[in-house]
Order: structure tokens, then sequence, then C-alpha cells
């Protein structure tokens, strides 16, 4: 079957890496992809938000299934779109429509599925431009820390955490009376605090089956020792150290049960990764947010645990037969270390020339904002370059990373010399 990747990020090239391993596959497709996607399958350059250029591309190149990597196309209806066209109806998308989409385009649906269906998270309460002063109220009785959400698709920059008063009802006016983030806060989510330890846990399911897929860590900050501005992701480890099997348990039973279970009370259907950004608080798991794909960079260190066949998994998924499939991982650690532009997640500079990605030994390397210019590969994007490595445990999957990333050279590169500090 041929199989199109909508995306072109490290998620993208190790979704790619893993389907091109399977039997099944025929011809693979990444639109628009990076230089390594472009060793895997055929870049087409198409944005994965133009649905009517990728509907040409998908009946030229006759694709069965098209697995959508970012959120951004889901949350605009790639999927109904999909299923709205006469000649695409056919087609298996993986990714959920428009409406499931919304647990992660909108911040007060996620929290509304949460509270309907008694899935753990932090009390909240949301306003608009005609409730500031409610909302200033609301404020009144959280305590500090404060935590305020843009409702809307933000480019990861829509949640703000302050520690003063004064300073947060500020930021919600800011966000409602003066638009900061665009009409993505529209509406606003104001939620209590939760002190604790994040993580990633992930499910593939066909609305009514699931399979669960490792749990993850990711290191959101730039800066060592967690520090600085949130980025896209500068480094991720699987399994979770701190995940234990009895606290599994209970991620399984309170959080995604509950929620595959309340998406069939409601009747809504879905197809595709669901990502449970969580929070172990005196150790029980709250849910932080969903996201209606797979992490990134999460997916470079889920996806190579996998032993089974991802395509057959997907093909499970869309035919809604996920029940009859049993899911190995590999024990071992994987590790990745994100290199970054200099700058980023501020400006940053691209066209970087990128040396040394050849010499890399017992690593995977996964481009993330790469591109080629004849046989050369240059930066493309903040985030540049995910190497992966396999360890009986995080120490040691993550030495071979860093001792491969001595061999990778681009002018200002930048990545974090203490991904696992904390574990
Ligand atoms: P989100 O986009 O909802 O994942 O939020 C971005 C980040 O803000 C999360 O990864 C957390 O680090 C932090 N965060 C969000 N909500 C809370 C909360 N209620 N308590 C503490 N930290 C939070
Ligand atoms: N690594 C976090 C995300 O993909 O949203």
């Amino acid at each position: 079957m041929n199989v199109l990747i909508l995306g072109s990020g490290g998620r993208e090239h190790a979704l790619a890496w893993k389907l091109s391993q399977s039997k099944q596959l025929g011809n693979l497709f990444i639109a628009p992809g990076n230089a390594g996607t472009a060793q895997l399958g055929l870049n087409l350059p198409v944005d994965p938000t133009h649905f009517s250029e990728i509907k040409q591309q998908v009946l030229q190149h006759r694709i069965t299934m098209v697995v959508v990597g970012p959120e951004e196309p889901l949350v605009r209806g790639i999927h109904d779109y999909f299923l709205a066209d006469e000649d695409l109806k056919n087609v298996v998308v993986i990714g959920p429509q428009q409406y499931a989409a919304q647990l992660e385009g909108s911040k007060e649906f996620a929290k509304e599925f949460m509270y309907r269906h008694n899935i753990p998270t932090a009390a909240y309460q949301s306003f608009t431009a005609e409730n500031i002063p409610e909302g200033h109220a609301f404020l009144e009785s959280l305590s500090p820390p404060y935590v305020l959400k843009a409702d809307g698709l933000a480019a990861g920059k829509g949640v703000l955490i302050i520690e003063e008063l004064g300073a947060a009802k500020e930021a919600l006016t800011d966000m409602l009376a003066n638009k900061r983030f665009g009409a993505a806060s529209n509406k606003v989510v104001v939620e209590e605090f939760l002190d604790g330890i994040e993580l990633s846990c992930f499910v593939l399911t066909d609305g009514q089956n699931y399979v669960s897929l490792p749990s993850a860590k990711d290191y959101k900050r730039i800066g060592a020792g967690d520090t600085g501005p949130n980025t896209g992701g500068m480094g991720a480890v699987s399994p979770v150290p701190f995940a234990e099997d009895d606290f599994m348990k209970m991620v399984e039973d309170q959080v995604v049960k509950p929620t595959i279970e309340g998406l069939q009370k409601e009747a809504i259907p879905y197809v595709g990764f669901i990502f449970f950004g969580l929070i172990k608080v005196d150790g029980l798991p709250k849910v932080i947010e969903y996201n209606c794909r797979m992490g990134d960079p999460e997916t470079e260190v889920v996806i190579p645990r996998l032993k089974s066949d991802l395509l057959t998994l997907l093909i499970a998924a869309g035919n809604k037969t996920l029940h009859s499939q049993e899911v190995v991982f590999e024990e071992n650690s994987a590790c990745t270390v994100m290199l970054v532009s200099g700058g980023y997640p501020e400006a940053y500079k691209k066209g970087k020339q990128i040396t040394g990605l050849e010499t890399v030994t017992d690593s995977l390397v996964f481009h993330a904002g790469t591109t080629l210019k004849e046989d050369t590969v240059l930066t493309n994007g903040g985030r540049v370059i995910a190497v992966t490595s396999y360890g009986k445990d995080h120490h040691e999957a993550l030495k071979k990373s860093y001792q491969n990333i001595e061999k990778i050279d681009f002018d200002q590169m930048n990545f974090r010399q203490d991904i696992g500090f904390d574990l």
C-alpha cells in the first residue's frame, strides 16, 4: 500500500523510518518532508494544510493511507475533508476528525471532556472578554503560581505560568481584551497549578480498542536544568523510570480507559494517536493536556522501541480491528538529544551546512529541520537533528548519543548536555 506522511519534523522521519521497514509498504511519500525522509521515500513539496493539493497528490500517486504528523491539519479538518470527498473517502486517515481534534485544539473542550468523564486534571474555569472581572476573582481564589492557557492553538506558546497575582490579572486582561494570542485567546482557561513531574503516554486507537505505546519524558526548556524559554522539545527518554508498573496501571484505569470510553459514550469517532500529557502529583496521575497526534521528540524514542510492524497496526486502526493486534516493545531504553540552531527558540538562521552525519555509528539520526541543496544537507529549522540511541538504561543510551553528537557539526549548533538529569 502507498502511504503519505504529512509533516517535516523528527517525528515524521521516525515514522517514515519505521514504516519503510514494513513488508506491506508500497511507495512512501512525505509532504513536505526533510533531507532525512528523502532517503526513505519521495518528498512532495506540499503544505499539509493545503487540502486540495494533498488530494491531487493522493490521487496521482494512488495513496491509500495518510498519516498526519502535526496537529494543525487535523484541527483544520483534514480527515473530514477526506470523508466528504467521493474520491478520497476510502483513504485511511490516521488522525481524528475535526470534532475530536478539539481535544488538542481547544483547552476548554479538553477540560470539559475530562470533567464529564471524571478524568483527573487540574481545577479550572474559563473566561472571555465579557467576564474578565470574574476571571480576576477566580485568580484571587487560587494560590500562586497561576496558570493561564489560551484556548486555541498558539504554536506551543499559549500557556503562561505567572508567580505574582497582579501580573497574572494583567496577563489575563491582555490575552482577552488585547488578543495577545490572536483568536486563540478569545477564551482563556485559568487553572490550578500542579506541582509534580511530567511524562507523556501514547495510545493508538480505532475508537473502540487501543494499544498502548511506551511512555516517554521530553525536555521542553532550552537551558540546562530545565531553565529558560520553552521549545518544541530538546530531548526525550523512554521508558520513564518513575512511571513504575503500579503508576502506569493507574494511568490506564483513570486516564486512558475513561478517555476511550468517553469517546464511545459521546459517539465521537477517533482513529489515530492520543498523546496524554501527564503530571505525577503525590504519586497520582493528572492530565495536563491531550494532543491528537504523536509527540515530537517523543516519537523519536517511542517508535524505535516498537518491535511490531507499525503499518500493520495502522491498517488495523483503520479497519477497527486493533483488538486483534499484539504489540511488542524493545526492553532497552531509547533516548534522543536534539541539536538546535543557535538562537532557537527565538530568532535563528537557516541554511547552515551540516557535517559528520555519515560518521555516526550506533545511533539513529532523525532529521527534524533539514533540507537538501544538491547533495548538501542544510539546516532548515530551529530543531535540526535528533540523535537517538538505545542502551540498557537511559544513562547508556544518552552516552552513545552524546558521543555521536561530537561528530556532527553546523555553525552555532546548540543542544542540551543534561537530558535525563532529573531521573
Ligand atoms: P500545555 O500546552 O497545556 O501542555 O502546557 C504547557 C506546559 O505548561 C506543560 O507541559 C506544563 O509544563 C505546564 N503546565 C500546564 N498546565 C499546568 C498546570 N496546571 N500546572 C503546572 N504546570 C502546568
Ligand atoms: N513534545 C511535546 C509535543 O510534541 O507537543
